[in-house]
């Protein structure tokens, strides 16, 4: 008697720990298990990521999170404009609510980002006794402050960071972009910006991040910047690379030189903000034109979109030994930021999965063999 009492304590103590495993994600968005999500495809590749609001979580579309990726960036809610609005004021909610989510949900979570020239609240770079522009000495404090203050607070969930965005120029005979971050510090801001998230959590991995990689010259420039800090021995660990692509390009050549060329920093390389636009991407500022009126997801723009992200996944796998990590900038394309950028209103549909969070033909297309 006093036998079988402690083997029904032992069984309904390891049904409740069973039971304690589904969490509350899991059983409202159940996992199916027919499924094979994209991470397992991968597993033996990289991370398979994707950017959350804290929004997005709460609907149907975590389902497609908690089923394909195990790691998670918030797209915005770790900006430093959304996370420190006022001087004396941090908004953690969202943060922390994808924070707690990625740790209830054993999901890897990166960074994203410190110092960036958008999405920065105007008080960052204003003295708020003088309402001049801020000093070197207030402005590096502020920096100190922030990046300390963030990276802190997530140091048990967040294992890598964007530290610096986009801080290269887009125009051929310019190197660094002009920033308020950039027109008071110079280029020491990027260095200090790494020294003060390294300090917070020593065991970070730290990124540069920005898009336009497979531009030959800004990419030079990003290598060069990259190398001149790790030979100043900044704690720099690798480079983001956005990804922000589109159905004509990057082309095979031309994504080949970007990853060797990268991967030759020996430094990890992370593909942070992937999404393949199903409009051809034109590097000049543009009107809406009359074709922008015809949005819909046809066979021509499907087949288009199949060959760009085929050619991606090969060439990740390819450089697989480099590439720890590879994040689709959002879920669905029920949303997407392109829906907005760069014409506004223009529906895109640049994910892998469609508008009812089926797999689009594509999925299949780039599993590896
Ligand atoms: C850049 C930023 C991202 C995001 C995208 C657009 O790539 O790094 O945080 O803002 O633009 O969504």
């Amino acid at each position: 008697m006093k036998q079988f009492f402690s083997i029904a304590v032992i069984a309904s103590v390891l049904a409740g720990l069973a039971f304690n495993r589904t969490n509350a994600d899991q059983q409202q968005f159940a996992l199916a298990d027919s499924i094979k999500g994209l991470k397992t495809y991968y597993q033996s590749y990289f991370d398979i990521g994707v950017a959350v609001s804290p929004r997005a979580l709460k609907t149907d579309e975590a389902t497609l999170v908690l089923t394909h990726f195990n790691s998670v960036t918030a797209e915005n809610a770790m900006k430093m404009g959304p996370i420190h609005p006022r001087e004396d004021a941090y908004n953690f909610a969202g943060a922390d609510s994808i924070a707690a989510y990625a740790k209830r949900n054993g999901l890897k979570m990166r960074g994203h980002c410190l110092v960036w020239h958008n999405q920065t609240a105007r008080w960052f770079f204003t003295d708020s006794t003088t309402g001049k522009q801020v000093s070197k000495e207030l402005l590096l404090q502020r920096m100190k402050e922030h990046i300390t203050t963030v990276v802190t607070r997530y140091k048990d969930v967040i294992y890598a960071w964007d530290v610096a965005n986009e801080v290269i120029s887009d125009k051929a005979d310019e190197f660094y972009r002009p920033s308020p971050y950039y027109d008071i510090l110079g280029e020491e801001f990027i260095a200090k910006a790494f020294e003060f998230a390294h300090a917070a959590d020593p065991k970070a991995l730290l990124f540069y991040n920005d898009y336009d990689e497979i531009n030959p010259v800004k990419r030079k420039k990003i290598i060069q910047m990259v190398k001149a800090l790790k030979a100043k021995g900044i704690p720099i660990h690798g480079v983001g690379l956005q990804a922000h692509w589109a159905v004509n390009e990057p082309s095979a050549s031309q994504l080949e030189t970007t990853l060797k060329d990268f991967s030759q920093l020996g430094l990890q390389l992370h593909i942070t903000e992937l999404d393949i636009s199903v409009y051809p991407k034109e590097h000049n500022a543009r009107e809406r034109k009359p074709e922008d009126s015809d949005t819909a997801f046809s066979k021509e723009k499907e087949a288009q979109q199949i060959e760009m992200y085929k050619l991606c996944f090969e060439k990740f796998r390819k450089y697989k030994q480099h590439i720890k990590s590879v994040t689709f900038w959002n879920i669905s394309d029920r949303y997407s930021w392109l829906d907005n950028f760069p014409v506004r209103g223009r529906k895109d549909h640049p994910l892998l999965f469609d508008r009812n969070l089926q797999p689009k033909k594509v999925f299949n297309e780039i599993l590896p063999k």
